[in-house]
């Protein structure tokens, strides 16, 4: 994805996954039935935009440092909750220490990383990991339908090509980044999403 992709459109993003998409609510409740907190966290929301989810994960863990990671400046200046921390950076090559945070999470992120740089997104998550920390990551399968193909064309225009991953790619590159206890969900209620969690 090139940066003015979702430059451009942040003015518009919150509304969207609100309003529009419905996402934002598809998100919470998948949030809220399956990710586990555990006492003081370490969290970064890696592609974390403008913040929308980090708010969510910041009214669940009121004390806990929480930073998001983003390309788009114009994104990450939507974040306006100062009680998270805020980098700018290409995932593909994390600004950051090894062995910082207990919890990534990668909501609708790897879709937008070209194919051939989703493994080193991973790789990277791993590395920024404590022992035993966690990745939590909701997707989107999509089925080859019209509105399927509709909504991907609709989203090029918007925000560039998307590369979206069946759940097999994804369990693939995350053991290949070296995580175990690989578990994917597919939510009930939600069939076109799909949950990704491992352990390091
Ligand atoms: C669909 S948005 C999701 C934002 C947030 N996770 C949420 O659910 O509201 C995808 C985000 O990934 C970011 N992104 C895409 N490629 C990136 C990269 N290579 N490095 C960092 N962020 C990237 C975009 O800037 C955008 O904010």
């Amino acid at each position: 994805m090139s940066r003015a992709s979702f430059d451009k459109t942040a003015i518009l993003y919150n509304f969207l996954e609100k309003y529009i998409w419905e996402d934002y609510t598809i998100i919470c409740d998948i949030i809220d039935e399956y990710l586990t907190f555990q006492p003081e966290e370490k969290i970064i929301d890696v592609g974390g935009g403008t913040g929308l989810i980090a708010k969510v994960l910041r009214s669940k863990k009121q004390n806990d440092d929480i930073m998001v990671i983003d390309l788009s400046r114009s994104m990450l200046q939507k974040v306006k909750d100062t009680t998270l921390s805020v980098v700018q950076g290409n995932v593909t090559t994390i600004p950051l220490r090894d062995e910082t945070f207990t919890l990534a999470i990668l909501i609708n992120t790897i879709h937008h990383i070209d194919e051939t740089k989703q493994q080193a997104v991973m790789r990277e998550v791993f590395r920024i990991l404590k022992k035993q920390g966690r990745i939590f990551i909701i997707e989107i399968s999509h089925p080859n339908t019209f509105f399927s193909n509709l909504f991907i064309k609709i989203e090029k225009i918007l925000v560039g090509k998307t590369y979206h991953l069946t759940t097999d790619k994804m369990q693939r590159i995350t053991q290949e980044a070296g995580f175990h206890e690989i578990k994917v969900f597919s939510p009930k209620k939600y069939p076109y999403r799909y949950v990704t969690t491992a352990v390091k």
